[in-house]
């Protein structure tokens, strides 16, 4: 039996960091407010002229190394991103250009939040059908570029980073089984209304920005994440004990405090980073993966349930074998 085996993460952050206090002299907010109903303290904001491509190439060049391969036998490369560099080419084909590949099959996946976890099934299955053998996964977003810095709805929520895995095939256990899902007839609780087939002018105008119903995709996450678990858990035939991290998607503590709380564990064994990335949209889980992998919280041959869920609406988790 082949299977997908992490053999390396890697992560980047840009330098400039945004807190809650800098922000009340941007909107009609408060320190107070934002770590009450989101967790969040600070967030990373690229600096002017850096790119997702920037940051996924330095959160590339780290898994690559704790991998311990080479640029030239990586076999596929997958971007999840929503903020791309360019129309085209491709943030994946760009990134293979900065690492050197030449040759490797290179593509992005748009799955807004879900982006990485979306990539990773999408690799697994590369790699379980003997089609790849070393992929390069990354979530990679520059979202600051998305949000309206006068909308105090929105812009106190996200943040900019990337995180990346290097995924080789092996005969030991690694990711044990991925479930991705969407239903687009929530398109307008969370959306950017315009793109480059309906209405450039607007996206010219710099009037590309997320819109969110809040209140109503916050419901939905914790809804559609508890499902998402028991999904998880049942197609392994295992015991929420089985698990031994959750590694969530980090959009708001209260979510993950659910999905915590469905699982009956302790917040000891649940990766938050939401309180200093905020919510990094596709780069969220690779970057709280690596943290806890550097940190050394996760351990070789721990169990890890990584799930995410956002715009579209789209979900997905993945059970994996450290
Ligand atoms: O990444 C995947 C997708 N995204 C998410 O998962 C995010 C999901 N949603 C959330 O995390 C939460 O809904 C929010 C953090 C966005 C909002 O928290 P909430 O508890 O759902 O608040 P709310 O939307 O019900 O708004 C409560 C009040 C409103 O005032 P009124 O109408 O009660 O007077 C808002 O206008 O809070 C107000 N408000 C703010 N006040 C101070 C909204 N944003 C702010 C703000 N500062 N930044």
């Amino acid at each position: 039996m082949v299977y997908s085996r992490i053999a390396g993460t890697g992560s980047y952050l840009p330098e400039k960091i945004l807190t809650n206090k800098d922000l009340e002299s941007m909107v009609d907010t408060t320190d107070q407010w934002i770590r009450e109903r989101t967790g969040i303290e600070q967030r990373h904001i690229a600096a002017e002229g850096e790119t997702t491509c920037d940051l996924a190439e330095a959160a590339s060049r780290k898994a690559i190394e704790a991998a311990g391969i080479n640029v030239d036998d990586i076999d596929l490369i997958i971007v999840g991103t929503t903020t791309p560099d360019k129309v085209f080419p491709s943030t994946a084909c760009l990134l293979q250009k900065r690492l050197g590949n030449r040759g490797a099959p290179a593509f992005d996946v748009q799955a807004v939040c879900t982006g990485f976890i979306y990539a990773l099934s999408v690799a697994d299955q590369f790699i379980r059908s003997g089609s790849a053998k070393t992929a390069l996964v990354v979530g990679a977003e520059t979202l600051s570029r998305i949000v309206d810095w006068k909308d105090r709805n929105t812009c106190v929520l996200f943040g900019d980073g990337a995180g990346a895995v290097i995924l080789q095939a092996s005969d030991q256990k690694g990711i044990e089984s991925t479930h991705i899902g969407a239903d687009g007839a929530y398109e307008d609780l969370l959306t950017v209304p315009v793109g480059i087939s309906s209405g450039f002018e607007r996206v010219q105008a710099g009037d590309a920005f997320i819109q969110m119903k809040g209140n109503e995709v916050f419901k939905m996450a914790v809804k559609t994440l508890g499902k998402v678990v028991d999904e998880t858990l049942s197609a392994n035939q295992l015991e929420k004990s089985d698990i031994d991290w959750l590694i969530p998607h980090q959009a708001n503590t209260r979510i993950i405090t659910a999905t915590a709380k469905k699982l009956k564990m302790s917040m000891d064994h649940v990766v938050v980073t939401v309180q200093k990335h905020g919510n990094t949209s596709a780069a969220s889980v690779p970057l709280a993966l690596d943290a806890a992998v550097r940190s050394g919280q996760v351990k070789r041959g721990e169990r890890l349930l990584l799930e995410a869920f956002g715009g579209g609406f789209t979900w997905g988790s993945a059970l994996v074998i450290y």
